[in-house]
Parts: structure tokens; sequence; C-alpha cells
């Protein structure tokens, strides 16, 4: 059946997880991208399934007092951005709303405290991401950036205000840049990031060899722009820095007199502030003693196992990537810091339960896993006993799912749970949740 494209007038009143409004039209839910609860709007239908359509905002007839101008010529184009035409205050409610939602509808669990969000900068935060590129001839050149919102393509845009303007400022710059490569229709991605010195690394995937012409326009470009230009011609192993400053890529703990070396691959926290006060926020909350021995499943480069030496008297990290492990262990080396241990494992692996580190006594545990959450290591830990536990989660789904199986299998408390803004103007929610027993 054919849709009718004649605009309707709408009430919003709910929002999706992902940040679309939610209105009904004859009963059936119909899923407006850009309009807000609370406001009358005029939309045109854009799709039709089973149980919702899908419709495209014309107009705000009513706006809700929450609507801002989104601070991004690109915002609605492009897919980085889901939620900048509210204000933070209210992204941040629907971002609690998601948690605490979530934790009820999976994990029929109420935590008995809520934590004030953890909020920082909104603009400019962004210290890594992975830009897509795309020579398109007939766009008239190489777009560089995010995935639109609606399509497959990559929005053509020119800068990003949610980046660090170090990476965000320069997207211009890379396009005009990659359009002048002889490579330009054989570079798929730049992995971008920012250090605590501002320094930025740009690594440039590339699937053909590169032209010395290239090579040259490249390092001319490190120079111009004082940053460091990587190349990435296979598989993570292959990244080498071409040009720019030798500077080593760190950012710190101060609070902590702690600082972590990284690659330009590898994971750190997006949001240097929020990872600061979140580190921070973990550690009064997990309260370790200084005789306290502290297990860091999912330490990646040792974010919270150099933090949490300095309070406890040993803390093991576990993690899956072996370079990442390496370089958590030469980050404790370089800083004297001697009682932090670190084990190579698999913590989605069936069998952790009979790994012997799992098998010493800890009074604490960290846990901080992907999306995917942590099924496997709270099977495994659930009996252990260990009294403080707190979970760092990218995902409210996975959380709950946990969160029941700790608090209804293993007789947990969640003593307190909250959101963390790391990602504002997206959907994407980050909280973290303490978990008690025997107290
Ligand atoms: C959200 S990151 C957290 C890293 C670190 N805690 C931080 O704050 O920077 C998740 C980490 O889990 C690791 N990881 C993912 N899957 C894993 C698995 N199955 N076993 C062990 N580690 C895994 C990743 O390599 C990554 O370092």
């Amino acid at each position: 059946m054919k849709l009718d494209r004649s605009p309707f007038e709408l009430q919003i009143d709910d929002l999706t997880l992902d940040g679309q409004g939610v209105g009904r039209r004859e009963g059936k839910a119909c899923f407006v991208p850009g309009a807000l609860p609370g406001e009358r709007v005029r939309v045109v239908q854009t799709g039709r399934k089973r149980s919702f359509d899908t419709a495209r905002l014309e107009t705000v007839l009513e706006p809700a007092p929450e609507r801002v101008a989104p601070p991004c010529e690109w915002f609605g184009v492009c897919g980085g951005c889901r939620l900048m035409h509210a204000d933070v205050d209210f992204q941040r409610r629907l971002k609690e709303r998601n948690l605490f939602e979530a934790l009820a509808r999976i994990g029929h669990v109420s935590a008995a405290r809520r934590l004030e969000p953890l909020v920082g900068d909104a603009l400019g935060y962004r210290r890594t991401a992975r830009l897509g590129v795309k020579y398109v001839a007939k766009k008239g050149g190489t777009l560089v950036g995010f995935r639109e919102r609606a399509g497959r393509y990559l929005a053509d845009m020119w800068d990003c205000r949610v980046l660090h303007p170090a990476i965000g400022g320069r997207i211009g710059q890379l396009r005009h840049l990659i359009d002048g490569l002889d490579a330009r229709e054989r570079i798929p991605q730049i992995e971008a990031v920012v250090d605590d010195a501002g320094t930025a690394a740009l690594v440039f995937r590339h699937l053909q060899p590169l032209s010395s012409a290239d090579r040259a326009r490249l390092t001319a470009f490190a120079a111009e722009e004082g940053l460091q230009v990587y190349l990435q011609p296979g598989g993570p192993d292959t990244v080498h820095l071409l040009a720019g400053p030798q500077a080593q890529l760190r950012y710190g703990h101060p609070d902590f007199g702690v600082t972590v070396d990284f690659g330009p691959l590898d994971f750190i926290q997006v949001h240097a502030q929020i990872n600061r006060r979140m580190v921070r926020r973990a550690i009064e909350l997990l309260e370790p003693a200084a005789d306290s021995r502290v297990l860091d499943l999912f330490c990646g480069l040792g974010n919270f196992t150099l933090p949490l030496a300095r309070q406890a008297a040993e803390v093991v990290g576990v993690e899956g990537d072996a370079r990442m492990l390496e370089r958590a262990r030469a980050n404790a080396e370089g800083q004297g810091i001697r009682n932090t241990r670190y084990v190579c494992a698999n913590l989605e692996d069936e069998a952790l339960k009979d790994l012997p580190w799992l098998g010493e006594s800890f009074d604490r545990v960290l846990l901080d896993p992907p999306r995917t959450g942590a099924a496997a290591a709270v099977e495994a830990l659930g009996s252990s006993g260990i009294p403080r536990l707190l979970y760092v989660s990218c995902n409210p789904a996975t959380l709950a799912r946990d969160a029941e199986r700790l608090v209804h299998r293993f007789g947990y408390r969640l003593e307190a749970a909250g959101i963390m803004d790391m990602f504002p103007h997206t959907a994407h929610v980050e909280s973290m949740a303490l978990f008690v027993r025997g107290v």
C-alpha cells in the first residue's frame, strides 16, 4: 500500500530509548525523530509497519519547554547526535529514566539510592572517534565524518561540535587533504584521538600502498597542523607513525597522581572530565581499605587499576586484549606502582570459574565490561562472597540482566546506581551500580 504523503498533526507524548518522539494516530504508534514529549507537531509519514508508523517532522506547532536550537548545523542529517534539540538537563533525565526502567523491567531490581548524574562539558568533549571517509564524485569530493541519521551514506559535514576541537575543527581540512591524495578512493576511515596535552593523532587506514607523493602530502599536513599522522596498511598491528611530534599519548588522573600512556588505537574513555569524575566516584563507592585486595575486571590500560592501587593493598587487573594488558603493566612499572598484577583472560569464557586467580580472596571487585555485559564474570564471581562490587556499564540492558542475577540469585543488594553523561547529545547511556552483600 502506498504511503499517504499529506501532512498531519500529531501530539507527542513519549520518547523512545534512542530519542524519537512517539505519538498516536488512530491508536497506532508513530515515531518521529526530532520531536519531544508535550509537543504538537506537523509530520509526513515516511514508513508503515504492522505495529507502528514512522514520520518526518515538518513543523513544531507547539514546542516543549525543553526544546533548544541545536548548536550544530548538521544536526538531523548526521547520525552522530540524536538529542541535540533538547536541553542537556532533559537529556540526562531521559538517560536516567532509561537506566532505572531497564533495571526494573529487565532486572526486577531497584536501587536503594539514586546517584546524582555525573556531568561535564556537553560540547567539544569527545576525544576519540572513528571518522568514516568516502570519495563521492557526485558530491564533488571526499566526505569525512559520521553516517547520516537515515541512511547508509556519510553525512556531508564540515565540522563537528561534540568532537574535541582538535578533531572536530579539522573535518573540512581532512576532506580537502584526502581529495588531493592519489589514494583518495582507498582510504575508508581515520581513527582520531586527542590526549591531555592536546596532541592529536590521526590514523589513516589505507587499502593500497601510498605513493611517495601521498606520503609527502600527509607529512606536510602533520607539520602544518602540528599533529601525529599514523598509517595503517592492514590490521591493528600495522599502525606506525609517519610524521608529527614524537610525543607519547597520555592522559591522567591528577587526583590520584597517575597517568595512563596509550597508543592511537587503544580504548580510552571518550570524555576526559567524566572519566576523571567516574574513577573518583567508583573509588569512593568501592571504599577500598589500605589492606583491601581488589579485582579490576575488563581493566584495559589500567584506567581504574592504577588509581585503585593508590588506595588498596593490591589490585589484580584482568583483560582480554594482550597488547592493552602489556601497556597496563608498563603504565604501572613506569610510575613505580608495584602493587598491581595483570592477568590475560577471556572474561566471556564459561570456564572462568576454574581459573586460579578467581579463587584468591578479594574484598572488592570492579567490572567495566563492553556492551555485551559481564554474564560469565558475574556467574563466576556471584558465589565468591566478595562484599562490594561496582559495575560500570555502557549498556543499561546488559547491566540490568546481570543485576538480576547478582540480586535475585546471589543475594547482593543494589545499593546505589546512577548515570554518567559520557556522551552528551547522543542517546548513549553510561552508568554505575554498586552491589553489596552481607552488611
Ligand atoms: C569498556 S572497556 C573498559 C576499559 C577500562 N576499564 C577503561 O576504563 O578504560 C572494556 C574492556 O574490556 C575488554 N574486553 C572486551 N571483551 C573482553 C573479554 N571477553 N574478556 C576480557 N576483556 C574483554 C576490552 O578490551 C576493553 O579493554
